[in-house]
């Protein structure tokens, strides 16, 4: 069976080339988890580190996608939606009553304290919801080895270096990263008994040249976070939206960098990750010496502010990746979707027109 078949059989209600919405903490909630999904897509929610409000990001899914029209057709029953967390924080123990309960067609493991303590999060989960597919994202040839080495997840999304939010600190874009990955994939399941990954790309694919960029690098699909920041259906503060739809010139207006982390008090995250966001006074009182504390005051001083807030001059943090300054409208979860299904066609026309020339 061909990748695309596997996932047509797993999630059958999807469009291929298959769109992802990354689970964002706090901002892919049911709404845009679910109309991605109706858009043919496979919508998460991102339940991050912590799961207190699971329950109810949940049964909300659950309720909107059982009063739509028509049902999206899902595999065993399952939800089809999937749940994003970030492993370093989140409580296995309470997370595994709401995956049996709900079970949602994917869960997708980021951030663990170490590749080999997912482990129990893999088996666990298909212990209580053996529909549930289990998804990595990870950032380097070695992590990727090492998540399909011990737990052979279902699907596997390599992360690039220009993705929004939370990542390695030492990355690579997934220009050079998705091959090299793909490769040791291919190597890997010829000398070892393992089963071989569907494989998604990840990190500043914002519209349909990157989508088919990434198709042409070998990906069965795209996940897309900092898109989807200008949608209708994210759960986003208006001054954070606006802020990324002015943001332009990606590479110079975003940073990796643990300064979010810090005067958010985020702190959990090991030295191994950073997080990639719009440059803003945090950021620059810090490279100019600020100490975290004085930081962390004021960032807190700013958030009395709401919208006004965000900003180059502001504090409050817009995790955003390099595909920022490509993001230009707010639309719809499904507009942002069909625009980029229809526009990988002409690339792809315009592609084979130039190697038959
Ligand atoms: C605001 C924001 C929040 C994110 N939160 C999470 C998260 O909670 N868990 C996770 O696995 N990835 C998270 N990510 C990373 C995404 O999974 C994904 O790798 C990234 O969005 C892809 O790059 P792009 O933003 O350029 O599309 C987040 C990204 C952004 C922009």
């Amino acid at each position: 069976m061909s990748d695309i078949e596997k996932l047509k059989k797993d999630y059958p209600w999807i469009q291929t080339p298959l769109i992802v919405g990354a689970p964002m903490r706090l901002i892919a909630l049911a709404p845009l988890a679910v109309e991605i999904s109706r858009a043919g897509g496979i919508g998460f929610i991102g339940a991050g580190t912590d799961v207190s409000s699971l329950s109810s990001h949940l049964q909300y899914a659950q309720d909107l996608l059982s009063n739509l029209p028509s049902p999206l057709p899902s595999s065993s029953d399952t939800l089809p939606i999937g749940v994003g967390f970030i492993n370093w924080g989140a409580s296995l123990s309470a997370s595994l009553p709401l995956l049996q309960t709900f079970k949602p067609a994917a869960v997708w493991l980021f951030a663990p304290k170490s590749i080999s303590s997912l482990l129990e999060w893999s088996t666990e989960i298909r212990r209580v919801s053996p529909e549930t597919k289990v998804w990595v994202q990870i950032g380097s040839v070695v992590d990727a080895l090492s998540a399909v080495k011990i737990i052979q997840p279902d699907v596997l999304v390599v992360q690039g270096a220009d993705a929004g939010g939370h990542g390695l600190v030492k990355g690579a874009g997934i220009v050079s990263l998705f091959p090299e990955v793909h490769d040791a994939m291919n190597e890997l399941v010829k000398s070892e008994d393992v089963k071989e990954p569907i494989l998604l790309a990840a990190g500043g694919i914002v519209e349909a040249r990157g989508a088919a960029a990434a198709s042409s690098l070998g990906a069965c699909g795209v996940v897309m976070g900092t898109r989807f920041l200008a949608s209708k259906e994210a759960s986003i503060a208006k001054g954070y939206q606006d802020e990324v739809l002015r943001a332009s010139d990606g590479g110079q207006s975003t940073v990796r960098t643990k300064v979010y982390d810090t005067v958010r008090g985020t702190t959990g995250w090991s030295d191994a990750y950073n997080a990639r966001g719009v440059v803003n006074k945090s950021y620059h009182d810090a490279v100019a010496g600020m100490t975290d504390e004085e930081n962390k005051e004021l960032y807190e001083q700013e958030m009395k502010k709401g919208d006004a807030g965000w900003g180059v001059d502001g504090r409050m943090t817009t995790y955003a990746g390099t595909g920022v300054g490509l993001v230009r409208e707010v639309k719809s979860a499904r507009e942002i979707m069909e625009e980029v299904r229809e526009g990988i066609e002409g690339v792809v026309e315009r592609l084979v027109r130039l190697v038959r020339l």
